[in-house]
């Protein structure tokens, strides 16, 4: 399924509310914007009586600047909105506006509900060698680390223990983080998952089951340890560019977090794609709140080819705005509110 940025982030209003499901740390969805004449009235002095105008004391202050933005011609109604928005909740970036530091460009991609107001410059970098691209997809990229070469700036992950958490070619895992594990228990295969995410394969391999379809673990959680054997082993057979298609460094593999399995096979020549395996786990895992992690296509997002093996426990929420509206995790977590 092929969508546009624009309808994506439109289609985000719908599916943006489950995706403050993302945790507690999710940033909260931006209201849709006001109809003009709310618009006006909320940010013109003269429409506020006096007490109103007293119980929001640093209304007053903020008026001229946001009027500003009101009066800037080719900003949208919903672009200034979405401005002003963000400039009640960063208070620096109106003083930089007051002071005349943000040019048009910059503030037609601060607009964008996703545009994060530290990633700017990057905004900005990347509309310069892609003047073809829309400001949409250029922080849709950005804020999917697509400017970014792979482990060329790697940064902790936040939040290890999450269930939300993003571990990648950008975001490592500490060595030493091992989480708290449960085994998957006979008749699901090998290996230990987190308990949330072991009781979720496990109903799903039951419901599999029922329909006469088998699933079952290979490959489970990995400790940062032994993910550094296996991608030393590799490397004794092939060139790192090539190890680094199918196998993460140690630090960068999900399989640590406890929240990822592969199911059934772990090798291109099995060819899962083509098996009533795959074709149940694609209709049916994010029902259990896995996503198809290494899909076809986005390769260049997540850095390795197609593993229809691999599944991440994401929870059921965001793992169907992913697989409905066939995003990988970088791509649903690009689309987030700033
Ligand atoms: N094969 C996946 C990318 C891993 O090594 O974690
Ligand atoms: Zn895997």
């Amino acid at each position: 399924m092929h969508k546009t940025v624009t309808q994506l982030l439109l289609a985000g209003g719908l599916c943006l509310a489950s995706l403050t499901a993302a945790g507690a740390a999710g940033p909260e969805a931006i209201p849709a914007p006001p109809p003009e004449e709310l618009v006006l009235e909320l940010w013109n002095p003269m429409a506020f009586p006096q007490e109103e105008a007293e119980a929001l004391p640093d209304t007053e202050e903020k008026v001229p600047q946001l009027s500003a933005l009101l009066a800037w011609e080719g900003l949208s109604e919903e672009q200034q909105w979405a401005l002003a928005v963000r400039m009640e909740r960063e208070p620096a970036l109106l003083e930089r506006l007051e002071q005349g530091g943000l040019s048009d460009a910059q503030l037609v991609l601060l607009a964008l509900p996703n545009a994060r107001t530290d990633r700017l410059d990057r905004y900005l970098a990347w509309r310069e060698a892609h003047p073809e691209d829309s400001p949409e997809n250029a922080v849709f990229s950005v804020n999917a680390d697509r400017d970014l070469a792979f482990y060329s700036a790697v940064s902790e992950t936040v939040d290890p223990a999450g269930t939300v958490v993003l571990v990648n070619k950008h975001y490592a895992l500490p060595a030493n983080y091992v989480p708290e594990l449960e085994a998957l228990g006979y008749g699901y295969g090998s290996g230990s998952l987190r308990p949330e995410a072991a009781q979720a394969f496990r109903a799903m391999a039951d419901a599999a089951r029922a329909e006469g379809v088998s699933l079952r673990s290979v490959s489970a959680y990995r400790s940062y340890g032994s993910q550094k054997i296996t991608y030393n082993n590799y490397l004794k057979k092939y060139k790192r560019s090539v190890v680094d298609n199918f196998s993460a460094r140690p630090g960068h593999s999900e399989h640590q977090t406890g929240l990822a399995l592969d199911i059934n096979v772990a090798s291109s020549k099995a060819h899962f794609e083509n098996t009533k395996a795959f074709a149940w786990l694609k209709a049916h895992c994010a029902e259990y709140g896995f996503i198809l992690r290494y899909d076809k296509g986005k390769e260049a997002v997540t850095g390795y080819r197609f593993e229809p093996w691999h599944y991440r426990y994401v929870g059921v929420d965001i793992a169907k705005a992913c697989m409905e509206q066939g995003l990988c995790y970088e791509e649903y977590l690009a689309l987030l509110p700033g």
